[in-house]
């Protein structure tokens, strides 16, 4: 994979959402066709020998590649989404971000025993959000869980890598800026 490409085309946006914050905005690496491709085949390449069955997007930066990746590994593709929006049953979980509250929820009928489970995101920070995902995945009892992220970033004191250690989890590249 290019990651010079990448970090390239990847915008910093200084004080987003609040001061202090050094925002990662992956639209810019989105929009850039090369990109796009060079990631989706770099992801494709980790998993395609894994029998992945779905792959799990995290609202909302997580659904545009994982999507892509889904379908290119002939997986199925499952929403695990911020709360309230899916409208069948659901399994809930909360966790603290690096600036505030959330909750994820992921269909009842979204994940069984059979399934190989790829769980993707666009970036990890404290990985708070991404260990929820897993624990609500896990919840499912599927046969096996995978996690990747584009970016991982490694400034002092977010501590990602630990908050998910014991996973089983690819980064494409380490951002520390
Ligand atoms: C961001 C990012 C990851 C998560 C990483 O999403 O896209 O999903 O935060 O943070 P963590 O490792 O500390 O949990 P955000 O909730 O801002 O929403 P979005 O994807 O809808 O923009
Ligand atoms: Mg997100």
């Amino acid at each position: 994979m290019n990651k010079d490409c990448i970090l390239e085309n990847l915008r910093n946006i200084p004080n987003y959402p609040k001061p202090g914050i050094q925002f990662q905005d992956v639209s810019t690496i989105f929009k850039n066709a090369e990109c796009l491709k060079e990631m989706a085949d770099e992801i494709v390449n980790l998993y395609k020998d894994k029998g992945v069955t779905k792959v799990v997007g995290i609202e909302s930066r997580g659904f545009v590649l994982g999507a892509i990746v889904a379908s290119r590994l002939g997986a199925g593709f499952v929403m695990c989404r911020k709360p309230g929006k899916l409208p069948g049953t659901t399994r809930k979980a909360s966790y603290q971000k690096e600036y505030g509250y959330d909750c994820i929820e992921i269909h009842d009928d979204a994940i069984n025993e059979n399934d190989t489970i790829l769980i993707h995101d666009d970036l990890l920070a404290t990985g708070g959000s991404m260990l929820a995902a897993y624990n609500l995945v896990k919840s499912f009892k599927p046969k096996d869980i995978y996690i990747n992220f584009i970016i991982e970033l490694c400034m002092e004191g977010l501590g990602g890598r630990k908050t998910l250690e014991g996973t089983n989890l690819t980064t494409l590249l380490q951002v520390s800026r």
